[in-house]
């Protein structure tokens, strides 16, 4: 390992960077969207409680390892991993902490290049006068690339931009890069959510003709209204707490190596909560006051229930500003657009740092070379996003990186830290310089209750049924086996489709001689693979490394 020289340059800066991991797109598209999609009030309090027993503590458990971890001069989960437990096999699946985030990055700095696109769309005013149709049609035209054969294309370029900056920012290194634009972006997207969310708020209702429940308060009053009938299903427990995973950015990595720079003495405990806060408040105040209520306010409550998609923010968004006359539509383009290009750069950033944290640590490489071949790997997993966006890439990496993986990995952590790292330890870890006292029920619950919510989260999005039908599915059992359903992670894998009435693993890459969206779907799969194989390889290797220098070290 190298000595890092990297350090966190203030305690304000490093919250508000932590924070600005959390705080994404996550946080206003992801979050409304799941919202509506689960009943409104119905996925507060799952979302609540998924936030206190997994959440909360999955953000000390990557905090305490990753201070841990910098001791010992380890920045990125493979080695923070290895050196918490005795079995060489850990190291691998600390492998998920750095292939999550590029995989991650590389649809989410795309969804970042649409957002900058759109900021510049709405300085220039090029929305105005246009009905829905016409504002949709202009995104379906932005990132359909005629399959990649209509190049080069706008998207495309404000694509190769958008990831320059980024690794521009990567290069300048911590405090001089995601330090300084976290300052800068931060206290800025709270200012354009609180204004956004303001004309939200007092918009009320808009007269629209013919649309009673056109107004923004029902929208408000449809995510706000708890119901508590919601805690019997399972679906919205399974959305819930995968909307925790995503917004918390926990199960990624990323906390791990910011908090690996953390100092020694330094704390952890008030840090995670404050990081952690913030970003709730970001998502349940503001996140749900811009997109819906403005949404319901023009396009009525039934509408936003049946339409409600992350796509919404640059198909819908744009044509309801305008409906508030040009001035105000350009500052709110802006606003919108801008405070979703700062929630987004400061995640992405973070998902490039346990890449940069791990090949510095291993093999000495400088900040700008590690930052160089980030962006070379990144280019290569994004194109097929870009290219064959229509075809579903874009989701596919979605599902495995941005959701599944997070499960997996989080499971894993939650294991070490408790059971094999052990309790005792951990808890030392956790407290040592706390500027709280993190309360005592935590400790039972990092050791029993969370791993146990996690591993149900995992089996069941393994074993869904059709429908998502539990209590069906159980009633059946005897009599017609399990009905898997084809969203299920075992229904993804194997393509599970219901043919006549059986379930059977449905491939077809090509069809009448062309390819079927399911060869690029596949592709995308095997290419993702290859990437996880690559660092499990890179870590085997430095892992070598490190056992030659040992003897050598001892001799001099
Ligand atoms: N936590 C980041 C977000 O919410 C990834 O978008």
């Amino acid at each position: 390992m190298a000595a890092s020289k990297e350090a966190w340059g203030s305690r304000v800066g490093l919250i508000l960077a932590m924070a600005g991991n959390a705080v994404g797109l996550g946080n206003f598209l992801r979050f409304p969207v799941q919202a509506v999609q689960n009943g409104g009030g119905a996925f507060i309090i799952p979302y609540l409680v998924s936030f206190l027993l997994m959440g909360i503590p999955l953000l000390w458990v990557e905090w305490s390892m990753g201070r841990y971890g910098g001791k010992f001069g380890d920045h990125s989960t493979p080695f923070i991993m290895d050196n918490m437990t005795k079995k060489r096999f850990w190291k691998y699946f600390g492998v998920f902490g750095v292939f999550t985030n590029m995989g991650v990055m590389a649809y989410y700095t795309y969804i970042e290049s649409w957002t900058l696109t759109y900021t510049i769309k709405s300085i220039k005013q090029d929305f105005v006068g246009l009905d829905t149709t016409q504002v949709g049609a202009i995104f379906d035209q932005y990132v359909d690339l005629g399959s990649g054969i209509n190049l080069p294309s706008w998207g495309l370029i404000a694509f190769l931009v958008t990831l320059s900056i980024n690794i521009y920012i990567l290069s300048r290194g911590l405090s001089g890069g995601i330090e300084k634009v976290a300052k800068i972006a931060m206290p800025l997207l709270i200012l354009f959510g609180v204004f956004l969310a303001i004309r939200a708020i007092t918009l009320g209702a808009t007269g629209i003709e013919g649309c009673a429940d056109c107004n923004s308060h029902l929208g408000l009053n449809f995510l706000w209204q708890p119901e508590f009938s919601s805690l019997k299903d399972p679906k919205v427990w399974l959305a819930a707490a995968g909307q925790i995973f995503f917004t918390l950015s926990v199960g990624m990595g990323t906390i791990q190596c910011y908090a690996s720079y953390v100092k020694e003495r330094d704390d952890i405990a008030l840090n995670a909560m404050s990081a952690g806060w913030m970003n709730g408040f970001v998502e349940i105040v503001l996140g749900a006051s811009v997109v819906i209520p403005i949404a319901v306010g023009y396009m009525g409550l039934d509408w936003i229930k049946e339409n409600a998609n992350f796509m919404m923010a640059f198909k819908t968004m744009p044509y309801l500003f305008d409906q508030w006359g040009p001035v105000m539509a350009t500052l709110s383009g802006v606003a919108w657009f801008g405070l979703l290009f700062f929630a987004g750069i400061t995640s992405s950033l973070a998902m490039g740092t346990p890449w940069m944290g791990f090949v510095s640590d291993e093999f000495n490489w400088s900040r700008n070379k590690s930052a160089i071949t980030l962006g070379v790997v990144i280019l290569a997993l994004a194109l097929p996003t870009i290219l064959f966006f229509e075809y579903g890439v874009f989701d596919e990496y979605d599902y495995w990186t941005g959701t599944v993986s997070l499960v997996v990995f989080a499971l894993a952590e939650v294991i070490i830290f408790g059971w094999v790292f052990g309790m005792d330890k951990g808890w030392r870890e956790l407290n040592y310089g706390a500027d709280m006292k993190v309360p005592n029920i935590y400790r039972f619950i990092i050791k029993y209750v969370t791993p146990v919510f996690i591993f149900v989260i995992f089996l069941s999005s393994m074993l869904k049924p059709e429908g998502g039908d539990w209590a069906a599915a159980f009633a059946n059992l005897g009599s017609g086996g399990w009905p898997l359903a084809s969203d299920s992670i075992i229904g993804q894998i194997f393509h599970l489709k219901h043919v006549d009435g059986e379930l059977r693993s449905v491939v077809k890459w090509f069809e009448s001689g062309s390819p079927t969206p399911m060869f690029y779907v596949d592709m995308s799969r095997f290419l993702l693979l290859f990437v996880f194989a690559g660092l499990c390889v890179m870590v085997k290797i430095a892992s070598n490394k490190r056992k030659n220098k040992i003897p050598i070290e001892h001799h001099t």
